[in-house]
């Protein structure tokens, strides 16, 4: 059986982070991801995540580096969250039920209540070490 692999992105601008609230399924909903999804084949981890980011933000990203921390929720299926930043667009939750820009400390808050989708809270210090030198 082939893996699924999963690429976020970590989008960064004017010091904060883009992370996006999901609308289904029923257990995820209302939780607050890194926008993404799966790489197809064929593509690199980088066109997947242009693609995916087209679709659910209606945005051009340009990719930088990857986080190090490389999620593996269970067998077959691994999670990439890359950094990315904003080329034209103006961000809008067309999959998701909204978007936030938040800071450090945002970020933290919506951790520690909970409200940070399950497979994404490893990201989290590496995306709190990156907000506070933004
Ligand atoms: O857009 P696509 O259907 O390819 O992807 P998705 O359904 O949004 O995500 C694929 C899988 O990755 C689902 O199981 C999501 O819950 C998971 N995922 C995640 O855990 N964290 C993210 N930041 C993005 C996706």
């Amino acid at each position: 059986m082939s893996s699924v692999l999963v690429v976020a992105g970590a989008v960064f601008a004017n010091g904060k982070l883009l992370i996006a609230q999901r609308a289904y399924p029923p257990e995820l909903a209302g939780l607050w991801e890194l926008p993404g999804g799966k790489v197809e084949s064929g593509e690199t981890h980088s066109d997947a995540l242009v693609r995916e980011l087209c679709e659910e933000l209606n945005v051009d990203v340009s990719v930088g580096e990857p986080l190090s921390e490389v999620v593996r929720p269970r067998e077959g299926l691994e999670l990439v969250a890359i950094r990315a930043r904003i080329v034209s667009g103006e961000p809008r939750p067309v999959e998701h039920r909204a978007l936030r820009w938040v800071d450090a400390d945002d970020l933290i808050a919506l951790d520690d209540a909970g409200s940070v989708v399950p497979n994404d809270r490893a990201w989290i210090p590496e995306l709190v070490a990156d907000l506070r030198v933004e």
